[in-house]
């Protein structure tokens, strides 16, 4: 090899390094008081409208046995997460491919298992997760509806939460329940509002002012909104299609207000997200995993 040749690939294999160590790859969980409030259709959109403004997304689906993210795909996914665990795969090895860029990992039917895991198992678990630093730009999980111990040790470790509710009264007051309760566990959590199945803007800005005054109130503690879905025929429509409606139908309401929520979400960082990416979701979470 000529010396200039090498001098010039050890150039880019530098760039390459500081490329992937400063790339932040964020950890946001999806969460919901209630279930059946949208939460997998919003992750999944929110995921796809992230993928189309070139953002990298992993999204994980750790919706104890419900297998919805890959439903709402019509996909099939060979693998999942805990075979990587038991079966010492590789987290590519179980990385689907889905539309404009996205990936997929399915949690599988038993991501509560991971409570049962030796400590061998959840290293493993772990130091294959840390190598989504540099490739993503986000990874987003989908979580069960309510608070497990497992989704609650996502939550916490996350940089971030997005909550999502409909203006129905039981689904604001279960919204509430989870925010009281992640609040007294850490008091400096970022969590922002996602109202779901909305009227309209003035319905949904209701709706999240309600619960924001109740949290400032009761919590004192500030509760940041990130934006509002319509009720819209077309998200029902797309989930007997199997195709998400920002793909199907990217003229509908409901997939232009799922762009706004994007838009301020690349523009606008949550007060106090945790910035600390893969690598500080994993210290935090094995601290919570094996306390
Ligand atoms: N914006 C919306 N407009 C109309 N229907 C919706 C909307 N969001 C969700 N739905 C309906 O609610 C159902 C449950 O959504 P899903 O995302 O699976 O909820 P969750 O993950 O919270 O359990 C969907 O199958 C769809 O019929
Ligand atoms: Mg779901």
């Amino acid at each position: 090899m000529k010396k200039d040749q090498a001098q010039r690939l050890r150039e880019l294999y530098q760039h390459f390094k500081t490329v992937t160590e400063e790339k932040t790859t964020k950890v946001v969980s999806v969460t919901s008081g209630k279930g059946g409030v949208g939460k997998s259709n919003f992750a999944l959109n929110f995921a796809l409208g992230l993928s189309e403004e070139g953002q990298k997304v992993v999204l994980i689906d750790l919706d104890i046995g419900m297998a919805n993210l890959e439903i709402l795909l019509g996909m099939n996914p060979k693998h999942h997460l805990m075979e990587m665990v038991y079966e010492r795969k590789t987290i590519w090895d179980v990385m689907e491919k889905g539309p404009a860029g996205l990936e997929l990992i399915s949690g599988g039917s038993s991501f509560n298992e991971i409570l049962d895991l030796s400590d061998q198992d959840t290293d493993y678990l772990f130091s294959e997760l840390s190598k989504l630093q540099g490739y993503a730009d986000l990874i987003l999980f989908d979580t069960g509806a309510g608070l497990s111990k497992e989704s609650q040790r996502c939550h916490l470790a996350a940089d971030e939460i997005i909550l999502v509710t409909t203006p129905e009264p039981t689904a604001m007051t279960d919204a509430y329940s989870v925010i009281k309760i992640l609040h007294h566990q850490d008091v400096n959590l970022s969590i922002r509002l996602v109202v779901n199945r909305v009227a309209n803007s003035k319905d949904g800005a209701a709706v999240a002012n309600r619960i924001r005054m109740v949290t400032e109130k009761f919590l004192g503690k500030e509760l940041e909104i990130l934006g509002f879905i319509p009720n819209d025929s077309f998200v029902v429509q797309s989930v007997l299609e199997q195709t998400p409606f920002l793909l199907n139908y990217p003229k509908s309401q409901a997939a232009k207000w799922i762009r706004d929520i994007v838009s301020i979400y690349l523009h606008v960082d949550g007060k106090n997200e945790k910035n600390t990416g893969i690598k500080g979701f994993i210290q935090r979470i094995s601290h919570l995993v094996k306390k």
